[in-house]
């Protein structure tokens, strides 16, 4: 690549999620996305096993007498074994339980961005909005991933995510509306006008309690049970088996919450400007997959009554990359 063609790419936007990490860099036409799935799991070490990783460029890193599978191959390895990923990540930041995640967390970014490519390249990295009503800010997670970025060459700002989801998919509406992100550990909200962030917050129930409490239900364990649902699960056809009956009124209750917390939402927030245009609310990240899920929020929307009028309610144009998108978009803009 010429030096020019390469600046005109420059500038790298970040999702790093409880499940994924994606990545969203600029192409000749439009953006290009990457994503390792934000786990690992440890496979006993052998120098056969750990040739064949390296033909199949696996990414793993060897510590004393194991291996670390980390990224993508981690679920195919856990089914192998039948055991549960290890996760760096818990409820949207960091795993205090995880005496590895630090590690491994630097691991999957650095497999995925690799160096900067000029001397502080600029990032936008997502971090949850705090719990609704409170609780602990994402300010250790926030600095520990700036530092790792900026080891890696980086020059790395923080983007809230649900932000992110507005900055990705509401040019049309200059960054007014409701931007959602659905994914494992948690939902990320924010309300936006003109772009300036009005309120924000996460809710915990999402992807991830989908899995435990439908495991606990169906006596699997929660990755067997979230496989199923990537694969088979849709809304208003789930007879068929005990794990998809139960992701099914789990997944329900989490679209209740939701829904629920933007009534919480503005009763809590003192400074909802009037807007008089009704705005439009995006969904986006992985839990917002199914088929159906678009109108199941919808018919449990439907009976709210918000101080704000909702013009529409749509899927991102592209749910998985919207935040990583959005990211992107904002590095874009100080550049
Ligand atoms: N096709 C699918 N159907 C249902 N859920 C899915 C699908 N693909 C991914 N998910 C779920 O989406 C969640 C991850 O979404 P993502 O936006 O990547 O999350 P995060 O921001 O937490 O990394 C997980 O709970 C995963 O099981
Ligand atoms: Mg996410």
């Amino acid at each position: 690549m010429s030096e020019s063609s390469q600046k005109k790419h420059l500038g790298v936007g970040l999702d790093v999620g409880t499940s994924r990490i994606v990545l969203a860099r600029r192409a000749d036409e439009g953006f290009e996305f990457r994503s390792e799935l934000d786990a690992f799991v440890e496979v006993p070490f052998s120098r056969m096993t750990k040739n064949v990783l390296e033909r199949e460029q696996v990414p793993h890193i060897v510590t004393g007498n194991q291996i670390m599978v980390f990224g993508n191959e981690a679920d195919t390895f856990a089914n192998l074994f039948h055991s549960e990923t290890r996760r760096p990540m818990k409820q949207g930041i960091l795993n205090p339980e995880e005496p590895d995640g630090l590690q491994l967390i630097r691991h999957i970014i650095q497999a995925l961005a690799g160096p900067s490519r000029s001397k502080n390249e600029k990032l936008c990295f997502s971090v949850p909005a705090p719990k609704l009503g409170g609780g602990e800010t994402a300010s250790f997670h926030q600095a520990t991933l700036r530092q790792i970025l900026s080891e890696l060459g980086y020059e790395a700002e923080s983007v809230d995510e649900g932000l992110a989801v507005i900055y990705s998919e509401l040019e049309s509406s200059n960054f007014t509306g409701i931007g959602i992100s659905c994914g494992g550990g948690m939902c990320n909200v924010c309300l936006a006008y003109l772009s300036v962030p009005v309120f924000s917050y996460s809710i915990s129930k999402a992807g991830d309690f989908i899995d435990e409490q439908a495991a606990q239900a169906s006596g699997e364990i929660a990755t067997r049970v979230r496989a199923v649902k990537e694969e088979s699960f849709e809304f208003g056809n789930n007879q068929s088996s005990k794990i998809l009956q139960a992701i099914g009124v789990y997944y329900d209750e989490m679209i209740r919450g939701l829904v629920e917390s933007l009534d919480e939402a503005f009763a809590r927030s003192k400074k909802v400007p009037r807007i008089r245009k009704p705005v439009p609310l995006i969904l986006s990240g992985g839990t917002a997959l199914p088929r159906g899920f678009l109108e199941r929020f919808q018919k449990v929307f439907e009976s709210r009554k918000l101080p704000i009028e909702v013009s529409e309610i749509r899927l991102a144009e592209s749910p998985l990359n919207a935040t990583a998108r959005g990211a992107l978009v904002a590095t874009l803009s100080t550049m």
